[in-house]
């Protein structure tokens, strides 16, 4: 398939304001269609600016910004603003029209017959689930949140290439700035909206964006997707925006049992005599084992306690007799996010992880866990090395 051509692209983009101040400096920046792009940074980093640059609100003093192909400072202003709509800081509804002339205002100006503009309004307010005889009212007999949804759809509206969003939720309680955003993001997907959005919050910017840009004192720090973002945070600054604490939660949201087991668990079949069983124990030095059947598949644990409890009655001969087949496991596809608590708080020194046939593949040991926290906090060393054995090591340590 043929790449599309960039929706835009900015080289090298600066704004040098009188006494020598750049609010932006060498912005290199593509935007591709379909893109949710959200700049955050620090107050003052030069967010506004850039997107501003977008449909020359404001004209760079150097470099230059590529509009399909075309270069900007050569269209008209008027007609580049008909194809990047402009939402502005809590978004602002014009008071004396109602919401259906608010909703078709660009529609107004690129001149579209009135059963056009009727019936987009009405398949808009449809969307944000308010009743359509609410294109008659006028914002004041909106709540917030309302006249919130009617700026989006307005942003939407006018079906143009780019929309740009500056901090468009920012004076809004928690929970509808999260309906908003989710609105928002279901309307770009499904729409295949080309957004830029201006934001403080970086849980905003994970939720939203497809690439995240980073600005600070009026350079890119870095420009990634969220994944990336939260795996390779180029400096120290990304690092302290998005902070250590989000960055585990988001690498245990994606990491499997799979990626971060120890192969081959010490384990033992359960036919074998009670001898082998504590011969084992003591060369890999482990005061567990976890008892298979001859085709792997995980059946439970031995331990050093239902050893001890048997030696004094010495009935028990093979390690089915003191099997305990009540065990926690994990599939190679959990998540650690949705295990991790229960081998941190729990006190467990390892899970079994089997896999959808309940065939043992490894264990998450407590301390791989911990490793992956240092991972996060200290930076990306090593990646790439899975880790094998020697399994169970953890297991048996008392001190783990
Ligand atoms: N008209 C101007 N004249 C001089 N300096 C300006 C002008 N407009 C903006 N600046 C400066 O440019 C820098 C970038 O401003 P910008 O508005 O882009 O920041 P921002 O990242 O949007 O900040 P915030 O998060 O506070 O909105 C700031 O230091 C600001 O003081
Ligand atoms: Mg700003």
């Amino acid at each position: 398939m043929a790449k599309e051509e960039p929706l835009l692209i900015l080289k090298d983009v600066s704004k040098i304001y009188k006494g020598g101040n750049a609010a932006i400096s060498n912005i290199n920046l593509t935007i591709n269609k379909g893109d949710f792009i959200c700049l955050i940074g620090t107050s003052g980093s030069g967010k506004t600016t850039t997107m501003r640059t977008l449909n020359r609100m404001i004209e760079p003093t150097s470099g230059e910004i590529i509009y399909k192909g075309q270069n900007i400072h050569k269209i008209d202003p008027v007609k580049l603003r008909k194809k990047i709509g402009y939402v502005i800081q809590n978004i602002g509804l014009i008071p004396h029209m109602n919401i259906y002339e608010n909703v078709t205002i660009v529609p107004k100006l690129l001149k579209w017959p009135e059963n056009k503009k009727q019936a987009k309004a009405r398949e808009l307010i449809k969307l944000v689930e308010l009743p359509e005889n609410f294109l008659e009212r006028y914002p004041a007999e909106l709540s917030g949140g309302q006249q919130q949804r009617i700026g989006v759809i307005r942003a939407l509206a006018a079906d143009q290439d780019l929309i740009l969003m500056d901090e468009p939720f920012g004076a809004l309680d928690p929970i509808t700035r999260e309906g908003l955003q989710e609105l928002v993001k279901s309307l770009q997907e499904d729409l295949k909206k080309t957004i830029v959005f201006v934001t403080h919050d970086m849980d905003e910017a994970l939720k939203l964006a497809t690439n995240i840009v980073v600005m600070d004192e009026g350079k890119i720090v870095q420009a990634a997707s969220p994944q990336e973002l939260l795996r390779h945070p180029a400096n120290e600054f990304v690092r302290k925006l998005i902070g250590e604490e989000r960055m585990l939660q988001a690498r245990a949201d994606v990491t499997t049992a799979a990626q971060i087991m120890l192969k081959d668990p010490v384990s033992i079949t359960l036919g074998r005599s009670l001898r082998s069983a504590i011969q084992l124990m003591r060369e890999r030095r482990v005061d567990t084992l976890l008892v298979t059947d001859d085709e792997d598949h995980l059946k439970g644990y031995i331990d050093l306690e239902s050893l001890a409890l048997d030696s004094s009655n010495r009935r028990a001969t093979s390690v089915s007799d003191i099997l305990n087949t009540k065990i926690f496991r994990i599939t190679t596809t959990t998540l650690i996010r949705n295990s991790a608590d229960r081998i941190l708080k729990q006190g467990l020194k390892y899970v079994p992880v089997v896999d959808q046939n309940n065939k043992l593949c490894g264990i998450v040991t407590r301390s791989a866990l911990v490793d992956m926290v240092y991972d996060i906090i200290w930076g990306e060393k090593n990646d790439t090395a899975a880790p094998t054995s020697p399994a169970l090591k953890q297991g048996g340590a008392q001190d783990a």
